[in-house]
């Protein structure tokens, strides 16, 4: 799990007036709006005697606070204490009372929530989906949660050659040998790839819907592209020149073997909302077919090498995926998660924020400990390397 990058909290619907509880990275937060509907975040867990804020209420004495349940103390969106009802009005807080506050964005209906210390300048952008609100596009969404890696779960998002076994809508085994990598695009916290696919033409669906998009076997280009910035996924299936569906999925470690998917899709073709419980519907289907197959994949995690496993040319787009993650993990970006389990038994941990990076000292509570001296290693292989 990857520090210094953005991740999705929540959908923004779902935080209202109340705090609302959620968990990445192994550790707990709390969301919840200040009277101007601003979303904060901060580290769920109260100084005081380890109350969950998640639990609490809004503030009821200072305005814009998030109370604990256990013994009222009033946290601002900053994350300071500003209340403390045992000492009344006029007691004085100390100054270590504050715990680490999150920087917030909402965009596309979701809450991105930047898990880490790095200067703003510094953080790569919440990937771009100008489709979002342009009214070309009927958009659904809906969420899965899987017993599964989020490393894992990017790979299989990004991966070509399972869809002809995995997904019978995308593909089938007697086309495999013909979807190809036209190309593929690297940069620092992003990849594309283009491919081209043979979807088959499966009988049935909503109004048989399959025969009026395209003829069977015909060439489907794909674009496919990962960012780091929330492991995000963007799918943009071309079915023909006028029908495009295009994917948007933020894949948020919810700790190191359960990971949330917040999926957004849209479509620019029968955009009736009469057909959305059906996309909804084969895209939950389509998560499943991927859940029963990398839930059962060993090892669990990740191979943070290419050893012990053989690669093809089709594999090519993963391994950049495996690369850009494992630079990232060289940075010292990486919870080390086997000692924070260790010491989480006794000690609650934070992962770090802005703000703490600025003042270490008025922190009480220690951070999440990061593997550090990675050595570099090479993931992605030439053409020529590959089998
Ligand atoms: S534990 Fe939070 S106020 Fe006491
Ligand atoms: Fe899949």
């Amino acid at each position: 799990m990857l520090v210094n990058l953005w991740y999705v909290a929540e959908w923004s619907k779902n935080v209202k007036d109340k705090p609302v509880k959620t968990k990445m990275l192994g550790q707990n937060f709390v969301l919840f709006r200040d009277s101007n509907g601003v979303a904060k975040c901060l580290s769920d867990v109260c100084l005081h005697r380890g109350g969950s804020l998640g639990n609490g209420f809004i503030g009821t004495n200072k305005k814009d606070c998030v109370a604990c349940p256990y013994h009222g103390w009033e946290f601002s969106g900053e994350g300071m204490v500003e209340y403390i009802p045992s000492l009344g009005e006029k007691g004085v807080i100390p100054s270590k009372a504050r715990v680490d506050s999150y920087p917030v964005e909402e965009r596309y209906g979701m809450i991105w929530v930047f898990m880490g210390d790095l200067e703003k300048s510094k953080r790569y952008p919440i990937p771009p989906f100008p489709e979002f609100d342009d009214p070309k596009w009927k958009a659904v969404t809906c969420e899965f949660t899987w017993d599964a890696s989020a490393e894992r779960v990017v790979e299989n998002g990004i991966d070509l050659a399972h869809a002809s076994f995995v997904h019978p809508g995308f593909g089938y085994p007697e086309t495999a040998h013909l979807n190809k990598i036209a190309s593929v695009d690297r940069h620092e916290w992003w990849a594309t790839q283009t491919s081209i696919t043979y979807p088959p033409l499966l009988k049935g669906g909503p109004l048989n819907l399959r025969r009026l998009l395209r003829k069977d076997k015909q060439e489907t280009r794909v674009h496919n592209t990962f960012y780091m910035s929330g492991f995000t996924i963007r799918l943009e299936i071309e079915i023909n020149s006028r029908m495009t569906t295009l994917l948007l999925d933020a894949n948020t470690p919810v700790d190191e073997h359960t990971t949330k998917s917040y999926l957004i899709q849209l479509r620019n073709f029968f955009k009736w909302d009469m057909f959305d419980k059906d996309t909804i519907r084969r895209t939950m289907q389509v998560f499943q077919q991927d859940a029963d197959i990398i839930e059962a994949a060993s090892p669990y995690y990740l191979p943070e090498t290419l050893e012990n496993e053989m690669s093809v040319k089709q594999d090519r787009f993963m391994s950049v995926w495996r690369e850009m993650r494992r630079k990232h993990i060289e940075k010292g970006w990486q919870i080390d998660v086997e000692q924070m389990k260790k010491i989480s038994k006794h000690k609650v941990l934070n992962i770090p924020s802005p703000a703490r990076r600025e003042n270490p000292d008025k922190y009480m509570i220690e951070t999440v400990p990061l593997v550090a001296g990675v050595q570099p290693v090479r993931l992605v292989l030439d053409d020529q390397d590959v089998a």
